[in-house]
């Protein structure tokens, strides 16, 4: 038993039912909290999801008796876009701020296969805003413009064969984030019994192909017995018109053909009316509950927990978000101290990387240098050994004079001598 359950108990059997003797007041909070939410106002988001032209518009204006901004899509969009635009709407004293999504553009592609992501991403971003005002420090959800989407009508083309590939895939990435609400569209181009058929078969390869629509609720026994019946009819085979063509001596919406006419409110023609007191007067309140208790808390638990957050230890033991932060903040730090290690220990590597480099650098430059001086020595050697060789030279030379000039001296004295003695003897 989970613990909440066990202090619950705990609680209520401290918890002792006393009576009254008198009128004290607190019988008027049901109407307290209608009168503060009537002040408040209502704010519901509707998501068209079909391809283009077939009737998103048609039916949206004939659902709230108005005519909303319309804008005729091409066929030739690139990628599949969405369009909201907010209305505010007042019947009597309520005010409903009202949100319609358009797919536009959607089933045009040739290549379909992202047309439901950005569906997707959509929803999933309206979410996340909420998230993020819940996490703020300084909230204030009581005026934020909540645009989570509320209900999705599915649009299916009357083709009177089956679902498409296109509608299966899209409805099954949408079932656990919106409440699906799928329609046949353009039920008056559809004959009675092969509308029967159709119905029957969409269910059946729905449920083949596990896709979870929107389900009426019946656990709240006031509108059990019409919503349990209403679950029967799904999908409802609906038809918009904002023409008014005159039945009797009354005006009503309807299809005028030239064979009939098709009355948009006539149950016997179409499920429009079955839609309408569905969608808006019996179950507005549960879809936008739905939203935020199932789907919302889907999204924001999934990520909380990809952030990390966690209720419970491996043991099963609470934690609380201070744990948990504290845990993360030292796995954090962790983290940081390893990368800081591991980042010291590649410095330490590329240094030693360097210094190998720079050892074996200066290992050829030195072997470089040694080889200079040994070029260098070598060519001084030969050098040393011309400049003997030509001292040498020299000096024989300069001997060879000197002995020369001796020659040439004692040849001239003997010369002189030699004229001497004839001049004697003369
Ligand atoms: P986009 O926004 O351009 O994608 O179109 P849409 O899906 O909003 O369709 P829209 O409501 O503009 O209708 C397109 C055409 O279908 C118009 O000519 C409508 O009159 C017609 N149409 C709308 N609803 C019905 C319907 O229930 N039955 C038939 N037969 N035609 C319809
Ligand atoms: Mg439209």
């Amino acid at each position: 038993m989970a613990s909440s359950d066990v202090a619950r108990q705990l609680q209520d059997k401290n918890v002792r039912p006393l009576s009254l003797s008198g009128h004290v007041g607190f019988d008027s909070l049901p109407d307290q909290l209608v009168n503060k939410s009537t002040c408040q106002g209502f704010c519901f988001n509707i998501l068209c999801i079909g391809e283009t032209g077939i009737g998103k518009s048609t039916l949206m204006d004939t659902l709230f008796n108005t005519n909303f901004e319309n804008f005729e899509s091409s066929h030739f969009e690139p990628k599949v876009k969405l369009r909201a635009q907010t209305y505010d709407l007042q019947e009597s004293n309520v005010r409903l701020k009202l949100t319609i999504v358009n797919t536009v553009g959607f089933g045009d592609q040739m290549n379909k296969q992202e047309s439901y992501q950005h569906i997707v991403d959509y929803i999933d971003t309206q979410f996340e805003s909420y998230l993020q005002e819940e996490l703020k420090i300084k909230r204030s959800l009581h005026n934020y413009h909540d645009s989570r989407i509320h209900a999705c009508l599915y649009f299916i083309a009357p083709s009177g064969h089956s679902l498409k590939s296109l509608d299966l895939v899209t409805m099954k990435k949408l079932d656990s984030k919106v409440n699906i609400i799928p329609v046949i569209a353009k039920a008056d181009t559809i004959s009675k019994s092969e509308l029967h058929k159709f119905k029957i078969k969409i269910m059946s390869e729905l449920v083949s192909n596990g896709v979870q629509i929107y389900q009426f609720p019946t656990d709240d026994e006031t509108v059990a017995k019409i919503n349990t019946a209403m679950n029967g009819h799904l999908p409802f085979a609906v038809v918009g018109s904002t023409e008014e063509v005159k039945i009797g001596n009354k005006m009503v919406k309807a299809r005028q053909y030239p064979w009939g006419v098709v009355q948009v409110e006539n149950e016997n023609h179409c499920d429009f009316v079955k839609l309408r007191e569905m969608l808006i007067c019996v179950n507005m309140e549960d879809l936008r509950e739905q939203t935020h208790t199932r789907h919302y808390e889907l999204y924001r638990r999934c990520k909380l927990e990809e952030m990390g957050f966690k209720d419970t230890d491996p043991e099963s033991k609470p934690v609380s978000l201070q744990q948990t932060y504290e845990a993360k903040r030292q796995e954090f730090l962790g983290e940081l101290q390893k990368r800081e290690e591991e980042m010291r220990q590649m410095f330490v590597q590329r240094v030693k990387e360097k210094e190998a480099e720079l050892k074996e650098a200066e290992r050829e430059l030195q072997g470089k240098f040694e080889q200079l001086k040994r070029l260098r020595q070598e060519e001084k050697n030969k050098l040393d050994e011309k400049a003997k060789m030509l001292e040498d030279e020299m000096n024989a030379f300069s001997k060879r004079k000197a002995a020369a000039e001796l020659l040439q001296a004692q040849s001239f004295s003997t010369n002189v001598n030699i004229k001497k003695d004839k001049d004697r003897k003369k």
